[in-house]
């Protein structure tokens, strides 16, 4: 099986590194890496973020290994030359419309994590983003105001379809977990937002074994650390769903433990932890890569069948959480190497 690995920029290589150290230790020579430029990495390279050599790898693939791309140099390039235009880009050409984020405190955390311990405990949900609409995608630009203002604008749309295939991904989520879906919108305010209600109301009909509630946006975000407990599958669209899931990743301990599963309609996968490449701290061996190991382990589950590999991976997460491994972004000192050295030696 042959996986794209796609490092990326700042702390991406760092953590790709010990995922695939990890996937050697699990699955042999079951899978074999083709490695490929992306983001700041590939444009400073050959000037562009996603090298048509780079997509066409990942169009061969069976699964996307993806690190982060982001790079302080690049953000005065114009847009369509930026790093973050790879990652865009991929989930775009490849239809990857459905990235699934699963937040949960594991137990050894709960004094990492920004809420109380007993509040925190209850954590154990699922954020269903849609990736491939919303203002990400619309027109956009800057033009001048009559009175020669400069002004900036995106548009915001999902059309009827859009919406109904992300929904169905949220019911189907929700009927193989707790049964329980919340769909996040601002239905008060934006047309973008009453049309997704409405196609989720008739999208429901088909599950009536799921029970479906609203929320709007901004008492989602408060009710996600108020009682996190609450809720079982979100879904939700293209920027709510990375807002709130930075969010539910501190109240699950750190931005470093939330892997990601991004797939299209051919049960193609991308994996990436949902965190950025960090300039901050990249090249110091800081970097936690256990949300990019776990993505690795979500790989093999939902796109390579290997099933029991990646429970023995998040198993040996959790025993090396268990036996004391923990990043600064944990409140420890051990650094991205000794992280994954922790996760072989549980393994
Ligand atoms: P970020 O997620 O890179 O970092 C936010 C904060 O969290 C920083 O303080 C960082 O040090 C910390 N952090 C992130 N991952 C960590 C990890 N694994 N271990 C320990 N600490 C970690 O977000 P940002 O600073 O807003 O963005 C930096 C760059 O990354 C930007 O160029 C942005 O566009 C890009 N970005 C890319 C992706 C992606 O590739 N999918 C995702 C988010 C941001
Ligand atoms: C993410 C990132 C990306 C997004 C950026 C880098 C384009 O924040 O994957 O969460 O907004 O989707
Ligand atoms: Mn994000």
């Amino acid at each position: 099986m042959l996986i794209a690995l796609l490092p990326g920029d700042g702390i991406g290589p760092e953590v790709i590194e010990q995922a695939v150290r990890v996937l050697d230790a699990v699955t042999g020579d079951a899978l074999s890496f083709e490695r490929g430029l992306v983001g700041g990495a590939a444009y400073k390279a050959v000037g562009h973020p996603l090298p048509p050599e780079t997509l066409d790898l990942a169009r061969r693939a069976d699964a996307i290994l993806f690190g982060a791309v982001g790079d302080p140099d690049c953000d005065a390039l114009e847009r369509h030359l930026r790093p973050e235009q790879a990652i865009l880009g991929l989930r775009k050409e490849l239809g990857l419309f459905a990235n699934l984020r699963p937040a949960r405190l594991f137990p050894e955390l709960a004094d990492a994590s920004a809420l109380r311990p007993e509040v925190a405990a209850r954590i154990d949900l699922v954020i269903v983003r849609e990736t491939n609409g919303d203002v990400y995608f619309g027109e956009k630009g800057m033009r001048t105001t009559a009175d020669g203002l400069r002004e900036g604008y995106d548009i915001m749309s999902y059309n009827e379809a859009e919406v109904a295939r992300i929904a169905r991904v949220g019911f189907e989520t929700a009927r193989a977990r707790r049964g329980r879906l919340c769909s996040v919108d601002k239905a008060n305010v934006l047309e973008t937002s009453q049309l997704w209600r409405d196609v989720v109301i008739e999208v429901s009909r088909d599950y009536p074994d799921v029970t479906l509630n609203h929320m709007y946006v901004d008492n989602a975000a408060m009710q996600l650390v108020r009682d996190p407990g609450q809720f079982d599958v979100i879904v939700t669209g293209n920027l709510f769903g990375d807002i709130l899931s930075d969010q539910a990743s501190m109240c699950a301990g750190s931005i470093g433990m939330l892997p990601s599963a991004t797939l299209n309609s051919r049960n193609q996968g991308l994996y990436e932890p949902i965190h950025g490449s960090a300039p901050d701290i990249a090249g110091q061996g800081k970097a936690n890569p256990l949300a990019t190991i776990l993505s690795a382990a979500m790989m093999l589950r939902y796109s390579l069948g290997k099933a029991a590999e990646a429970d023995r991976i998040e198993a040996a997460v959790a025993a090396a959480l268990a036996a004391g491994a923990r990043s600064p972004d944990l409140g420890g000192r051990i650094s991205t190497a000794e992280m994954g050295d922790a996760v072989l030696a549980a393994l």
